[in-house]
Order: structure tokens, then sequence, then C-alpha cells
């Protein structure tokens, strides 16, 4: 590894250095390493590269893997303001990453302190501070960013947004941006009623910024009422997720996901089930709905929360699925991730098996291949149906003629022997199958996963014809 000498920088730089490192209380040299530490991990997380399974076969690119749905967070200087510590919960609850930035008329009414505490990562409040600039930059915080939200966006915030002011970090990003503006108003009922304050508003409005609120009830002032307290915290989080999945790129698609075990009864106290979690589903529905899609996810019994954004059926055994997943076809994309029993036991005692003499032999009956009966479809076959394998040995070899016979177009194959930790675990190794080759993709996390496969679906999806 080349050794760095500091003294080879600029000067503009050094001065900027040795400030941060002074007021982070670190040596010049131990600030370099830290922010070449952290630009480290940010190549890695935007950086993936493929590892090819079959030499020459289906080359791949860089994947990059998009990151949680990332929101900048304007707070501005309104009683309100206290609500966008709640926004900030709301919004993570939707699987958002969240930035704050506080105007200084905001920092009267909550802290830069609890906007971080709340959003896990520092608050930005200063155009003009040296540490912020060097770390993130106001134009990097108007770019990284899916979506700015401006909660609460007082009177004097949207007249400076209409009139392109950027005399602050606050208005400076949102003149910088090329993302989509979510806006939540909250002023007084008189101000709002204002000629000056409607035709900034109409103004945004006719430069494609998106208004949620204000609503009509009590001001914070004693005895005020009328329109203009800002959206509650869970209808601003919804319309940034709404206008976000709207411009998501599997807007207007209906995606079918199949996830978990299904478990089989032997009678009305045991089951027939197996060890898959249904983490790689529920990963792939929250990501399918995440890039805009309809979501319809079938899943049988599992420990996890339902994905927020998506239709979730809940089965027990392979009949039910099948049923569910015929019930929420027609589909564009079918991706069955569950872990499908192949037998259920031929009887299902009434009432549980007694212990009496040698242990009984239970008969069993192939279940219905979930899979293949949508692969196979003659009418209304989804256009992309992708099915998982999960292996032990000769992964990639099984998943061909699982490809063949199942008559799917893609197949996930991984290799889930015990000593792989795949089965329950939070990372995945898996191939891509197709009828053009195999791409082994990196060792990841399940999440990532959901996320380079949504990619793939979205690529694949933009090829076919509404
Ligand atoms: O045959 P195998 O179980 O290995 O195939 C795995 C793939 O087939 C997975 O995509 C799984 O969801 C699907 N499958 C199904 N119905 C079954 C068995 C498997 O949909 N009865």
């Amino acid at each position: 590894m080349a050794s760095l000498t500091v003294r080879q920088l600029d000067e503009k730089l050094k001065r900027r250095l040795r400030l941060r490192a002074a007021k982070n209380g670190r040596s010049v040299e131990d600030e370099v390493r830290t922010i070449l530490r952290s630009a480290a991990a940010d190549v890695e997380s935007f950086a993936g590269t493929a590892e090819l399974a079959h030499g020459a076969e289906a080359p791949i690119g860089p994947v990059r893997k998009t990151a949680a749905m990332r929101v900048v967070l304007i707070i501005g200087g309104g009683i309100a303001a206290y609500k966008s510590l709640d926004l900030i919960r709301r919004l993570q609850d939707r699987g958002a990453h969240v930035r704050c930035v506080l105007t200084r008329a905001a920092q009267h009414f909550v802290t830069p302190l609890a906007a971080a505490a709340l959003a896990g990562e520092r608050a930005y409040t200063d155009l003009f501070d040296p540490q912020s600039e060097f770390d993130v930059g106001h134009i990097r915080l108007a770019r990284d960013a899916d979506v700015i939200v401006v909660a609460p966006a007082t009177a004097d915030l949207i007249a400076k947004m209409a009139n392109g002011h950027a005399d602050d970090l606050a208005t400076a990003i949102l003149l910088a941006t090329d993302r989509p503006i979510l806006v939540a108003p909250a002023m007084n009922p008189r101000m709002w009623a204002a000629k000056a304050a409607q035709r900034n508003l109409a103004q945004l409005k006719a430069d494609g910024v998106r208004l949620v609120g204000p609503n009509e009830g009590e001001m914070a002032e004693r005895g005020e009422a009328g329109t203009g307290r800002m959206a509650e915290p869970l209808e601003i989080a919804a319309a940034a997720v709404a206008m976000l999945r709207a411009a998501g790129a599997l807007a207007g698609r209906r995606v079918l996901i199949t996830s978990g075990p299904t478990s089989e009864p032997l009678d009305p106290v045991r089951v027939l089930a197996n060890r898959s979690s249904g983490k790689q589903g529920h990963a792939i529905a929250a990501a399918a709905a995440a890039a805009g899609a309809d979501v319809v996810l079938v899943s049988g019994p599992v420990n996890l929360p339902d994905p927020p954004g998506v239709t979730v059926v809940h089965i027990e055994t392979a009949q039910q699925m099948l049923v569910a997943v015929e019930k929420a076809l027609p589909v564009d994309v079918a991706i069955f991730a569950a872990a499908v029993a192949d037998w259920r036991p031929l009887h299902v005692s009434g009432s549980k098996i007694k212990k009496h003499g040698r242990p009984p032999t239970i008969a069993l009956t192939e279940n219905p291949d979930i899979l293949s009966t949508v692969a196979h479809k003659k009418s209304g076959r989804p256009r992309l149906v992708v099915g998982f394998a999960a292996e032990t040995d000769n992964v990639v070899g099984n998943a061909e003629a699982k490809l063949k016979k199942k008559g799917c177009d893609w197949i996930l194959a991984n290799d889930v022997s015990p000593a792989t930790g795949i089965m329950g675990g939070d990372r995945n190794t898996v191939h891509l199958v197709t009828a053009a080759g195999v791409e082994s993709w990196p060792p990841q996390s399940k999440a990532d996963v959901a996320r380079t496969l949504i990619e793939r679906v979205t690529a694949a999806v933009t090829e076919f014809k509404r």
C-alpha cells in the first residue's frame, strides 16, 4: 500500500484538513486515515464487482447497488418542526435513509442533535461549514437523494424557493437539486391565505414541486384555527413514498413473489415444514415495491414483518399457495422464492395421532409445483418467470436442468449446504442462470441480492411492450 505524504497536497486542501482534524481532535494523519477508510467503504458499497463462473459466458458489468430510499429532510423554522422528528422515524419505517438539514430558524424549535440522533447521521446546518463541505457538500446533499422533503415549509422558505434564493444550506440544496421535491407547508391561516403566499405556491407548483397539506385545524396559537397545520408525519411519509414509487422504474408493473416455507399438516398439532426463513423472498418484495411495482407477496409462515407497501397474502400449505398465486394473476413478473414442500401427508388426521405401539408410517403425496404450473401456462403467463434452486451439490448444473424442466426464464441458484449458513442467514451467494448463460454474483446480503435482481428485472421489463 502506497504511503501518503500530506506535504504534497496543495495549501488550500492542507488548510481544510488541519481545520477538520482540529475540530475532530485528531492528528492530520489520523484524519486522512479516517477519510480514506470512509471513502473505501463508499466505493465498496457502490461498486460490487461480479465474478464470472463460466469463463467467457455472459460478462456482467459492475453492479451498482441501489441504496435504500434516500431522503434529505429540510426542517424549516416553525413550531411544526417538532413533528419533523417523528417524520424521521416514519420515513425510516418505510425503509428510508434520512439526512436532516436544519435552517437557522428551525434550530429555535428543534436541535441538530435531536435530528442527528434520530437519523443516525449528523445533521447539516451551515452552508459555510468547512467540515460539511469537505464531508458531503451542498451539491452532494442535493444530488445524493431520491427525494427532498421540506417539512415544515414556512412561508419564508416557500418564498425563497419560489424566487430561487440560495443564501443558506437549505435553499442552496433546493436550488441545486434535480430530484423531486415534496413540500409540507405550515403557517398561520392568514399567512397561508395571503396573496403573496399563494403566488409563491403557484410558482412552486409550476416548477413541479409537490405539496402535501396543509391541513385544517387548530394552530399552535391559542384560539387560532383554519388551513395551515402541517400535514401529519404519516401523511408526509406516505406522500414521499408514493412520489418515489410513481417515478420508480417498475411503476405500473405488477409483480408476484412467493416467499417462506410451506407447512403441511399431519394432524392438528404436527406439520411437515422446512427451514426457509423467507428473508430472501421478503427482501425481493421490498426491493420491487421500492422500485414502484405493485407487489403481491404470497408468504408461508415466517417470523418477519410484512414489507411496507406490499400486499401480503398469508398461507400455510402449498395448495393454499397455489390458490393465492392463481388469484394474484395476471402479473408482469413472477418470482418464486418460496421453499414449497415437495410432498404433504396423504391423510391429515382430524385428531392428534396417538403413540401406541409401532411408530406410524406416513404416506406422502406430491404437492403441486407452483412455479412449473405458472411457467407452463398457455395463456396469461407472466412475461418473466423467475425460480429459485436451493441446492447442496452441483448447484449450477442442477439449476440449468431445472430451468428447462420448470419452463421458467431465469433461475437464481444458491448453495444451501449447512456450511454456507445461507438458510436463515442474512447473506447469500447466487448464480443467475438464464438461456444466455450463467452469472455468478459476489457474496452479498440478501437485501443486496434482492436489489440486484430487481435491477435485472427492471432492465428486462423495459424491453416488454405494454
Ligand atoms: O424443485 P425445486 O423445489 O428445487 O424448485 C425450486 C423452485 O420451484 C423454487 O422457485 C420454488 O419456489 C418452486 N417450487 C414451487 N412449487 C413446488 C416446488 C418448488 O413453486 N411445489
